[in-house]
């Protein structure tokens, strides 16, 4: 193990995920504190905030700050990087996780104020934290982002269109942030698939009927624990370099 302790490394990184209160983040960012991180959870409850902090806290011994933040809202943005740099003083790895696309029946229902909703989380905000942090991570000389996107944006269904069109949106910022920051500073997508989280359960997938998953190559949906991997090579000097790329965690959608 000594060897892969190695090259997936985070000790004294700080990692910087939002939406790491529940479900994928939540799962990477006990999965960096582990690798020896520091982590801050950043989302909009921020009483699950400061439960996942303390309990990061506690297993692994690592520093964890909790932050509360609509990542959907621009003016929120600057004050949750400023928190971060004054407590840590630095970001080594940025993880855009935060995202949703909430129901409609049909298309003609679909509000602007919904659409807004889901392209200012699932892209706007990705993009300010990035701008954000990005250009300090370039002054800095180092840094990692990753991207969540979906494999909605690949096959969009038609009851996620505008979330499809956002992530869609994230894939193709993320390669022109990794030519903005490159070289010091690598930006990829983690390209999820289906996994059992809170988001999926509003969707459906837990009850799925349609046996939707026998469609994927491995026939099931994923557990929140098997994105572990994929963010961990993208978080560290695991992946050095990949940069711009497309990383599919996905159960191998068809
Ligand atoms: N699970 C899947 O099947 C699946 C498939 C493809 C892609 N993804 C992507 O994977 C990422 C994580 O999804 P998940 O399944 O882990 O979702 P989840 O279980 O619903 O968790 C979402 C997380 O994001 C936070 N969040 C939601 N809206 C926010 C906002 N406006 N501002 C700040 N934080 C916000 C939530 O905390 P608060 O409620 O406290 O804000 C929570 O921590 C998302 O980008 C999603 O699009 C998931």
């Amino acid at each position: 193990m000594g060897y892969a302790d190695d090259v997936f490394d985070l000790t004294d990184r700080v990692v910087l995920i939002t939406g790491g209160s529940r479900g994928l983040g939540r799962e990477m960012a006990f999965a960096a504190a582990r690798c020896g991180a520091d982590v801050v959870i950043a989302s909009r409850n921020m009483d699950n905030c400061v439960a996942v902090a303390k309990e990061i806290q506690a297993q692994t011994g690592r520093a964890a700050m909790a932050y509360q933040v609509h990542v959907g809202r621009w003016d929120q943005l600057d004050g949750l990087v400023d928190a971060t740099y004054d407590r840590f003083g630095k970001v080594d790895t940025l993880i855009n996780n935060a995202g949703m696309s909430p129901l409609y029946d049909k298309l003609s229902n679909v509000t602007e104020k919904l659409f807004d909703a889901v392209v200012n989380l699932n892209l706007k905000g990705p993009f300010r934290l990035s701008a954000l942090v990005g250009e300090r991570m370039v002054a800095a000389g180092r840094g990692s982002i990753v991207n969540v996107s979906s494999t909605g944006s690949l096959r969009p269904g038609a009851d996620i269109i505008p979330y499809a069109a956002a992530k869609a949106g994230l894939n193709a910022m993320t390669e022109g942030l990794a030519r903005a920051f490159g070289p010091m500073v690598r930006v990829n997508t983690l390209m999820a698939g289906p996994y059992l989280t809170d988001v999926s359960k509003a969707w459906g997938l837990d009850q799925d009927k349609t046996n939707r998953f026998g469609q994927l190559s491995l026939q099931r949906a994923g557990d929140p624990r098997e994105i572990v991997g994929a963010a961990l090579f993208l978080a560290s000097d695991a992946s050095s370099f990949t940069t711009g790329s497309i990383l599919r965690a996905d159960g191998g959608i068809p």
